[in-house]
């Protein structure tokens, strides 16, 4: 309760007892709230990414030695000993920025994570004790199911993190540790910044446990640290190709259904695709692991429509390969996500859209963004109201 005078304020708390208040200055630039020569938010947030990144990155890397900073996660070697299994919990698309993290968490810190819906793990009695911790993604901080998701670990004595945007949000207030995303106020409904910034955030928290843990050397670290750091020119790289991903819009815009495909750690941003241009444009898309169309989605494919594979040169290029001649064999109309330099794959897909050279635990940070514009684009053409679209809301405080 707060009494607000001519000459100043009080603070108080529900019995009267007045107390100082804790003071968080938050960093956000009103003018980054503004669309500017963008026309639309969704447009200025995409764009804003390289920018996002840096933010992101900012003070948690000492470069010197190495090592990444956590301050506001409150990681201890007693804590981090204590936890045999993390649970990420999260909505939308932080759930997708979650089955990446498991990837990220896994490979790096050798932790068991198991990621779930918040909307599911409320109810469906999971095995939480003192020795598990739930992180939950969240970019408004306030979304009412990650929340419940949140408490309820709590009371099974959980410990809580937090990957959240909005600081002082009841996430991050309810959590004993969190990791702010830093990615400035996102206006659009369909999140993009939000989603490579709590990537990073990932990232970043798989290296400290990584370290605390003991599964990665200094030197590993060292690499892991250096990777990360080129990240805001790579997704820079992509944005200056903005046109392509128009042009590509101009000829699939009326398309009625999507098919995105990918693998291992590119697999959740087959889902993000097929998100991006669902809550968007309202077209049809479905995102599928590339190893499971043969046990389905193969039926639905002939020369209506598109199938958008990602294709990146990582430890699974030849069977993804494999699964776009299988696509191009049944008709299906082939859009390739390469890597630049890659001529071959030229002759497998209808259309090529390129990516600079990126290190595989990073890849997902630049891939998504070829998505991100394909949907925004795809959705102008079609006279879509790209920031408000239906019946689709920013923050979902409602059960
Ligand atoms: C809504 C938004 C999505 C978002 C999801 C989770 O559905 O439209 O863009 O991904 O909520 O939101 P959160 O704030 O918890 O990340």
């Amino acid at each position: 309760m707060a009494v607000v005078t001519r000459g100043g304020y009080r603070v108080m708390d529900l019995d009267g007892q007045e107390f100082t208040p804790q003071v968080h200055t938050i960093a956000w630039d009103p003018v980054s709230a503004v669309k500017g020569e963008y026309k639309h938010f969704m447009q200025k947030e995409i764009f804003d990414q390289p920018r996002a990144i840096i933010d992101t990155l900012g003070g948690r890397i000492d470069f010197e030695n190495g090592t990444v900073h956590l301050p506001e996660m409150n990681l201890t070697p007693d804590l981090v000993a204590q936890i045999n299994k993390l649970f990420i919990v999260a909505c939308g698309t932080s759930y997708y920025a979650g089955l990446v993290g498991k990837y990220l968490i896994e490979t790096i810190a050798r932790l068991p994570v198991e990621v779930e819906y918040a909307s599911e793990f409320r109810y469906y009695n999971p095995i939480v004790d003192n020795q598990t911790a739930v992180l939950a993604i969240t970019q408004s901080g306030e979304t009412a199911d990650t929340l419940a998701a949140a408490e309820q670990a709590r009371s099974q004595g959980a410990t809580l993190w937090a990957i959240v945007n909005a600081i002082g949000s009841q996430s991050m207030r309810l959590s004993d540790g969190s990791i702010p995303m830093h990615a400035g106020p996102e206006i659009g409904v369909a999140s993009t910044k939000a989603f490579t910034t709590s990537l990073v955030d990932l990232y970043l928290l798989a290296c400290a446990l990584g370290t605390l843990r003991g599964t990665i050397s200094q030197r590993d670290l060292r690499r892991l640290t250096d990777d990360v750091t080129h990240l805001p020119s790579l997704v820079g790289r992509v944005l200056e190709r903005d046109s392509e991903y128009q042009t590509l819009a101009d000829q699939y815009y009326k398309a009625r259904n999507f098919l995105f495909l990918g693998r291992g750690i590119n697999y959740p941003i087959a889902l993000e695709g097929a998100l991006k241009l669902k809550e968007i444009s309202y077209i049809h898309a479905e995102g599928y692991p590339a190893g499971e169309m043969k046990h389905g989605p193969i039926a639905l494919i002939d020369e209506a429509m598109p199938v958008l594979a990602i294709v990146t040169k990582d430890a699974l290029y030849d069977k993804m390969v494999s699964q776009v001649q299988q696509a191009k064999a049944r008709g299906g109309i082939v859009i390739a996500l390469a890597t630049e330099g890659d001529e071959a794959i030229r002759q497998e897909a209808d259309y090529v859209i390129y990516v600079p050279q990126t290190p595989p635990l990073l890849a997902p940070v630049v891939n998504v963004i070829p998505l991100q514009l394909l949907s925004y684009h795809i959705a102008v053409r079609r006279g879509a109201d790209v920031d408000q679209p239906r019946n689709l809301a920013k923050s979902v405080t409602v059960e």
